[in-house]
């Protein structure tokens, strides 16, 4: 990991470092499809951005979020965006993931997806997980964590065997 890196994910818990580190695998994601211009690398690149992100808002959504809407002032209020900006980056991968990966149309829709994601990314480790860890008692971030883990557990083992369970109910419905 480089230093960048390291230090977004230095001062927060381990409760929320996985989701951190996801959000730096589709960061890096999103450069390698814009520096790339043939058309079987962008599709393979639209393939892992696919599952990346349908894995990670699978577990923001499962675990994560009813937590913060019960646990955390303005819960309600930032899940509900959180949760619309989730719907609005599923139509944008849909569209993608359908483009001509050689047309304008690609490049397009990979723009305005790459700054919804950017801008829920923003959001969350600048105002949701510092509010989270300001004001989730400790015991609570751990049991968090311990089912945040077990999200990704579940994830892996049902993408490699049976992808259809997870990645529908991920990003993409
Ligand atoms: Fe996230």
């Amino acid at each position: 990991m480089n230093m960048f890196g390291e230090a977004r994910t230095e001062n927060v818990s381990d409760a929320v470092k996985l989701l951190v580190i996801d959000h730096q695998k589709v960061e890096r994601i999103f450069s390698e499809l814009a520096a790339s211009s043939s058309v079987a690398a962008r599709q393979s690149m639209c393939a892992q951005l696919d599952a990346e992100l349908s894995r990670h808002t699978a577990v923001e959504e499962r675990v994560l979020y009813p937590f913060v809407r019960t646990s955390i002032s303005n819960g309600q209020q930032m899940i509900d965006e959180a949760v619309a900006e989730h719907d609005e980056a599923r139509r944008l991968l849909e569209q993608l993931v359908t483009a001509d990966p050689s047309s304008g149309e690609f490049t397009a829709v990979l723009e305005e997806l790459q700054r919804a994601v950017d801008h829920h990314v923003q959001e969350e480790e600048s105002e949701l997980f510092p509010k989270l860890e300001a004001e989730a008692p400790a015991d609570a971030l751990r049991e968090m964590r311990r089912v945040v883990n077990g999200g990704y557990t579940i994830s892996l083992i049902s993408m490699s065997s049976q992808p259809a369970i997870e990645i529908s109910s991920g990003i993409r419905k």
